[in-house]
């Protein structure tokens, strides 16, 4: 396995998302981890990330000394090409000139990262790669054992390669698609150079993880919020596989669900699967504790609150469990120890199960825990989940209970649900489900005059919401057809009584957020 030390780049959970589609597990460890650990964890290649600092300040971070002492192969990525040049003995320069984007790549020099890897052929017979750059500062001078074996028309040392230590060094980033050859680099390092084996595929990771959770739990009973989200499915039908009748999902339907989803969701697991899954319609419970509350933050307490309590309810009624199964996947893990450090912040407080555990005093199991969520997705359909469930747009804890403005009330649901439901199915069979990130309709409390026939309708208004993004960090709104939202619009206002009138919101993240509360 390839440990990644991480110096604060956007891109560092890229890198281990290329390194495991490769084949090869990966792990982003911060570049101060402590050097046993780094011993302990016997990396059989270090990758250094790029990041935002400057190497030329003189406190900035700095790959820990043990990284050059334990004879593995090293490649320094950006920074991590900068701090390595310093730490050996180089010379790092800010320079006026600095690269953003596409740049071209001189292979002048050999060596066993690059050889035979080329984008095309300089007018003077020398291979070139064309690469995606994003620096400010530049070695100048390499350090002892280097030869520079890549430059740009700005950089003289944009690859270096120490050959008989096997450490190599990119000025540009192998992990994004901008470089064509990324991939292929990537390989090369961590499969020919480190001499990994590429076993990290669905059926490995599966039968690793039935076996762990199998140990860890033993003949126990463990309970699982099963929400129908993607998270939490492939967990249930992964602890289905593992211990079987030993799992109980408890599946509350909060009555704030798409249309048609709490039946789906029993389909699937209960009829097909032969799950253990308790269906809890507790619809008029979280109605009527929402009733008068119009503020969303309250809003999403109320449903997080109700949420555990009748989970605690069925919990107890089915006799309890000594273990407490949750959906967490990589990207959180590497969050919340962002959130400790202090340099997360709360837009919006998210609902999960967070809290559980130790309200019941339970113990976790997390099987998810070291995955990216399209290595979960694989892990659905390999466990055979519906691709349908599997490649599922992202549905909020809360549900509807944040798409209905303010306060929400009985007679907003249903036909916001059938709003959803025409956008949904009308973006699936255009083709456009796939390439939006998300979409959905948001219920707004607002009468709007409208007329029908010779009649005058003076209705609530629907709002549609479509977005592509790759973080949900940051999302620009699709650029659906004109023609599809028309066709949209017009089923919507016909077929659903009670609105009279559909718009579109196109509002980037940021400023705006993706759902409306
Ligand atoms: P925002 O609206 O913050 O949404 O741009 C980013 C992503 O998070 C989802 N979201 C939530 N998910 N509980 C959740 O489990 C919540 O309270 C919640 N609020 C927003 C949202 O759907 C989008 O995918």
């Amino acid at each position: 396995r390839v440990l990644i030390l991480d110096f604060g780049s956007q891109y560092t959970q890229l890198i281990a998302r290329r390194v495991r589609e490769i084949g090869v597990y990966c792990e982003i460890f911060p570049w101060d981890m402590p050097e046993d650990e780094i011993r302990a964890f016997a990396p059989k290649g270090i990758v250094l990330s790029g990041g935002p600092e400057s190497t030329t300040a003189l406190d900035g971070p700095k790959a820990p000394g043990v990284v050059f002492e334990l004879g593995v192969p090293l490649l320094g990525i950006c920074y991590g090409l900068q701090t390595m040049a310093m730490q050996l003995g180089g010379r790092v320069s800010t320079s006026d000139e600095k690269e953003f984007g596409y740049a071209q790549v001189r292979l002048a020099g050999a060596c066993a990262l690059t050889d035979g890897i080329e984008d095309h052929v300089g007018t003077d017979g020398v291979a070139m790669l064309d690469v995606w750059m994003s620096h400010g500062d530049k070695v100048t001078e390499l350090p002892d054992g280097f030869s520079a074996v890549g430059q740009t028309s700005s950089a003289p040392i944009t690859i270096m390669a120490d050959e008989d230590r096997q450490w190599y060094g990119l000025q540009f980033h192998p992990e994004v698609t901008h470089t064509p050859q990324g991939a292929r680099l990537l390989e090369r390092f961590v499969a020919d150079i480190c001499g990994c084996e590429k076993l990290w595929n669905a059926a490995n990771i599966i039968d690793d993880s039935v076996a762990r959770v199998r140990e860890q739990v033993g003949d126990d009973t463990v309970l699982l919020g099963l929400s129908g989200g993607v998270d939490s499915s492939v967990v249930a039908a992964l602890l289905h596989k593992a211990i079987g009748e030993k799992l109980t999902c408890i599946f509350v339907d909060t009555g704030l669900l798409r249309l048609g989803e709490g039946d789906q969701v029993m389909a699937t697991f209960a009829q097909h699967m032969g799950v253990n899954v308790i269906r809890v319609n507790a619809g008029e419970r979280f109605l009527s504790r929402l009733a008068g509350e119009d503020d969303p933050e309250a809003k999403r307490k109320i449903i997080g609150n109700l949420f555990i309590e009748i989970f605690e309810e069925q919990a107890k009624a089915a006799g309890g469990a000594k273990w407490l199964a949750q959906g967490t996947i990589y990207p959180d893990v590497i969050e919340s120890a962002g959130a400790r450090t202090g340099k997360a912040h709360v837009i919006k407080s998210h609902h999960n199960v967070g809290g559980l555990p130790e309200r019941m005093d339970m113990a976790l199991v997390e099987p998810l825990r070291e995955l990216f969520k399209d290595e979960v997705r694989k892990l659905g359909v390999e466990l055979g989940l519906p691709a349908e469930m599997v490649y599922r747009h992202p549905f909020p804890g809360p549900g509807l209970g944040v798409r209905i403005l303010g306060e929400v009330k009985p007679e907003y649901v249903e036909p916001l649900q059938r709003a959803d439901h025409i956008f949904i199915e009308e973006l699936r069979r255009d083709g456009h489900y796939d390439t939006t990130s998300q979409a959905f309709a948001v219920f707004l409390p607002v009468k709007s005059v409208g007329v029908v026939g010779d009649a005058r309708r003076y209705e609530w208004v629907v709002a549609l919401r479509a977005v592509e993004t790759i973080d949900f960090m940051t999302a620009r709104w699709a650029h659906l057809p004109y023609e599809f939202l028309e066709k949209v619009s017009l089923r919507i206002i016909n077929e659903i009584d009670g609105i009279s009138r559909v718009v579109y919101d196109i509002s980037g993240k940021p400023p705006a957020t993706i759902e409306w509360e």
